[in-house]
């Protein structure tokens, strides 16, 4: 039988990019049923919902999703449509992989490091958000659990197993954040002791930007909480080129949304400007995913030869291309 994905083209430049990556995915024989479903800016101007009930119930559907990026509009009322997808499917794992391609603006070569970032609680669980009367005092409560931790770590153990990674990397700041950071690391250290066969370090959050941005051919598997994990993944990104090279995976029990980790980029939205290939990675990651590694393998073979032999590449990339002309290079390659 086909396999279903639902697809969320999403808001500015999601459209486009969505539009390449199937048209990729099509042509590399993957053979999948697409639902279309609405959230963000597009949902709203359709149906006065961010995230309408028919989306969640194609995602819950099908359990697996590839999503363009959302707008949230600035100003109360609007929580982060993202923040609430990962909650609603309890999508606790984030893989932000980054990986060097010749012919980026970066300025490494090698690079090969993934992300585990844990995805629901730490900073970014909402809880606890008061704002004093007078306006002169704010507070938000940041929550870590013991399970929380221990399945987060598990996922990049197990990552690093399967995907033959030498070593996992527990980025924290339990130094002075005792309480939450600290109970993180405690049981990061009771994970890895279940892990001999790989190589376990700690480093604190502050640290690891110097090494990450002096040393980054040092780091494998990078495991941490919500927001640390956030902004070293776009650290990361800015490793390899870019935004434009960044993709993420949502992963909980069952449901896993796969997502590109930039936004709308509203200032290029609608003009073929955006590069299409963080949304390619990220609809690697669902082959990957599905284990369908042939074809997973494929595309990034394709994607990497059109982005080290400059062959119709966009802007961000150096080139002077548009949307639609890239992906017909890829297309050509496979
Ligand atoms: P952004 O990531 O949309 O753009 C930042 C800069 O990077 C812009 O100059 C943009 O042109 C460039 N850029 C981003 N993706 C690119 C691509 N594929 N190719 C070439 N250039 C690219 O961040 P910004 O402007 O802060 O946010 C815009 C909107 O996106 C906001 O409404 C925000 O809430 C939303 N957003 C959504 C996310 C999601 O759905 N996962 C993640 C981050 C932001
Ligand atoms: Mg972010």
């Amino acid at each position: 039988t086909q396999t279903r994905i639902t697809v969320i083209p999403g808001d500015g430049i999601g459209p486009d990019i969505i539009e390449s990556a199937i048209q990729i995915l099509d042509k590399a024989g993957c053979n999948f049923a697409y639902d279309f479903a609405d959230a963000g800016l597009a949902a709203l101007q359709t149906s006065g919902e961010l995230l309408p009930k028919a989306t969640l119930d194609l995602i819950e559907k099908n359990k697996v999703a590839l999503k363009g990026p959302l707008t949230t509009p600035v100003g109360a009322g609007f929580t982060s449509i993202n923040v609430s997808l990962r909650k609603h499917f309890n999508l606790y794992a984030n893989l932000r992989p980054v990986l060097s391609f010749k012919g980026t603006r970066s300025r490494y070569e090698n690079i090969d490091i993934i992300t585990v970032r844990e995805n629901t609680q730490g900073m970014y669980s909402g809880a606890g958000q008061i704002v004093s009367d007078d306006g002169s005092e704010a507070e938000a409560k940041s929550i870590i659990t013991r399970d929380g931790a221990e399945r987060i770590c598990v996922a990049a153990y197990e990552l690093a197993k399967s995907e033959n990674r030498k070593k996992v990397t527990a980025i924290h700041k339990a130094n002075i954040l005792k309480t939450t950071s600290g109970l993180f690391l405690e049981v990061a250290r009771e994970v890895a002791k279940r892990y001999p066969e790989i190589e376990s370090e700690e480093m604190i959050v502050d640290a690891a930007c110097m090494n990450l941005v002096m040393y980054p051919e040092r780091f494998d598997v990078i495991v941490t909480t919500n927001l640390f994990g956030d902004i070293l993944s776009d650290l990361c990104a800015g490793l390899v080129g870019g935004l434009g090279m960044a993709p993420g995976a949502n992963i909980g029990e069952d449901t896993a949304i796969f997502e590109a980790v930039h936004g709308s980029a509203p200032d290029i939205a609608g003009k073929n400007l955006a590069n299409p290939t963080s949304v390619i990675l990220a609809s690697i990651q669902m082959l990957e995913y599905l284990e369908m590694k042939t074809q997973a393998d494929n595309i990034r073979n394709a994607v990497r030869d059109v982005i080290e032999s400059g062959d119709r590449t966009t802007r961000d990339l150096g080139g002077s291309h548009g949307t639609t002309d890239f992906t017909q290079a890829i297309l050509e390659r496979l």
